[in-house]
């Protein structure tokens, strides 16, 4: 289970931050965020100084999408895989990022989105033009038996069918999600062969890994079977109501990402993250490891976004993950990504506690103390909340469509909106010019924002900063195998994180009520605070004392 430090990799040990380019840094002052500015603000994300007094320390950046798109899904929706959208600037502003951020030990993973493309790309133009191209047979063609509308009752994760009809070829094609996102055609090896060719262009440029968009639904049944509708359930225009048997999670996709593992073998030290969305069942996304441990380094699952701001349910997923992962695996959490909303959004309703910075300062030190790779979500370490009050008119997010039958689609947008970097114009967001930002910033901005929270000792940003520090010295949160010490949690949570050499306990008590031991079967030992909400750091605590309210601590047993 544990294993020397030396023989782990920077997609282990590391922190991954998640940067939306569209709303990060608008280094071009056009209102629409871009590499520049990524660029400008890369010193804040790590500036290579290990005390810096300034910068966050994370160590790769995930991109969201910069890939050449018409933006009908904001970049989920590539038209060329092989340059970057004008939006976001050029191949040469994509190379000096490239070459800043290794030189402060900043990877770059690149989101691959290669389920479906946009149907600009002229692949999906040739391909739709008529039956007989060369592209024919590249998408998911499909002419209804006589008698009925649609091929079959494959849905649309935005909702409605997920069938589109094309006149040129008296067909119907199929979409995952919008209509201008046809699927490809995996089982055609002319798509795979170029799919791994882009891959192959990404990495000779450098790039230190892929997170695959929607990497459960590549393949399905070259029968095109229907799915079966779930028990009760009467609309069949909702894509939840279905058993996905052959659209979704197929063995063949275990091949198709195989097969990209192997490209990304040819080169050094590269990472392959997988989206494994697939109806919150852990045990499916853990094996997309690969029995041999031949597929994804990490697989991103959706225990934590689902789960309830309580600690006997975040345990459960925890334990659960622990269980199941191989002993050669490595888990992977977050709280936030641009396609839900924002964690103190969510859980600030739920909780048992209604002081946000609280929750936000818990829920950090549960996704960085947990044994795996933690994914922060830009705005996160500030304690961005969702922004709700978006105008209609200026909502962006196109891509998710009204089915029949639901009456609001939702937006993600709220999630989306722009960092907030100081208390000027936008929150800094065009680096002090008055220029509209493509999402309208929250409105706690000028409390909320990079430049008063590092004034501030105790904000959730310089909580977060010296987490990053904590975790990064110390091998047990990095490696350690994770314990718990509270078997049936109610509102706290109390688990040691142990190698051979060190054992670090965390205690996080999630409500008002002071009832709960740090622990009671371990005693006569001293143990030192790494970093409390409570204590100073170097504090002697004694175990045997209630956690006070709200309480996070993350104690070190003192040699
Ligand atoms: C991405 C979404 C996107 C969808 C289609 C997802 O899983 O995270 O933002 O809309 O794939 O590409």
């Amino acid at each position: 289970m544990v294993k020397p430090s030396q023989s782990l990799k920077w997609w282990q040990e590391g922190v991954i931050y998640q940067i939306y380019p569209l709303t990060y840094a608008d280094g071009n002052q056009d209102g629409t965020g871009d590499l520049r500015g990524i660029i400008r603000r890369l010193d804040y994300l790590n500036d290579g100084d290990p005390d810096s007094a300034t910068s966050l320390g994370i160590d790769a950046i995930w991109l969201s999408p910069i890939n050449t798109s018409p933006m009908v899904d904001n970049g989920y929706d590539i038209a060329d895989y092989k340059d970057i959208c004008p939006t976001f600037g050029s191949l040469e502003d994509f190379d000096e990022l490239l070459e800043k951020a290794h030189q402060r030990g900043i990877r770059i993973i690149l989101d691959l989105v290669i389920n479906h493309t946009s149907n600009q790309h002229p692949w999906f133009l040739e391909s739709s033009a008529s039956h007989e191209n060369p592209k024919a047979d590249w998408y998911l063609w499909q002419t209804p038996f006589a008698g009925q509308k649609l091929p079959n009752n494959w849905q649309s994760y935005f909702g409605g069918t997920g069938w589109k009809y094309c006149e040129a070829r008296d067909q119907f094609y199929f979409h995952t999600f919008n209509e201008n996102q046809p699927d490809l055609n995996w089982h055609n090896p002319d798509v795979r062969a170029a799919i791994y060719d882009i891959i192959r262009f990404w990495l000779d440029r450098g790039v230190d890994g892929f997170r695959l968009d929607a990497s459960s639904v590549y393949s399905k049944d070259p029968y095109f079977r229907d799915n079966p509708l779930k028990y009760e359930a009467t609309d069949r225009n909702n894509y939840n109501n279905y058993h996905h048997l052959y659209d979704k999670n197929l063995p063949e996709t275990h091949r198709i990402i195989r097969e990209i593992r192997a490209v990304l073998e040819e080169y050094d030290d590269r990472a392959l993250i997988g989206e494994t969305f697939i109806d919150n069942r852990l045990y499916d996304s853990v094996i997309f490891h690969g029995v041999d441990q031949d597929e994804l380094h990490l697989a991103i699952t959706f225990e934590f976004p689902f789960s309830p701001w309580y600690p006997g349910y975040l345990q459960r997923e925890i334990e659960k993950n622990e269980i199941t992962i191989q002993p050669s695996a490595w888990p992977c959490y977050f709280l936030d990504n641009h396609d839900i909303p924002r964690h103190l959004s969510r859980w600030i309703d739920c909780s048992l506690c209604v002081d946000s910075e609280a929750i936000a300062k818990a829920a950090a030190t549960l996704l960085l103390t947990v044994r795996g790779t933690p994914l922060l979500y830009y705005g996160q370490e500030l304690g961005m909340v969702d922004n709700t009050d978006i105008p209609e008119e200026k909502l962006q997010d196109r891509a998710v469509v009204q089915s029949e039958t639901e009456e609001t689609p939702d937006s993600r947008d709220g999630a989306r909106t722009p960092m907030q970097w100081d208390g000027g114009s936008h929150a800094g967001f065009s680096f002090g010019q008055d220029i509209e930002p493509w999402l309208p910033v929250h409105a706690n901005y000028p409390e909320l924002n990079v430049q008063t929270a590092l004034q501030n000792p105790d904000s959730i940003l310089n909580f977060y900063r010296r987490l990053l520090r904590v975790r990064k010295q110390s091998e047990a949160l990095r490696w350690g195998k994770w314990r718990t010490l509270v078997h049936y949690p109610h509102e706290h949570m109390v688990y040691l994180r142990e190698t051979k050499t060190e054992t670090v306990l965390v205690a996080i008590n999630f409500s008002y009520e002071q009832p709960f031991k740090r622990d009671v079967t371990i005693d006569g030992e001293s143990w030192t605070v790494l970093l409390s909400t409570h204590y100073e750091a170097g504090k002697l605590i004694d175990l045997a004392d209630n956690l006070q309210a709200f309480e996070v601590s993350i104690l070190q047993k003192s040699r």
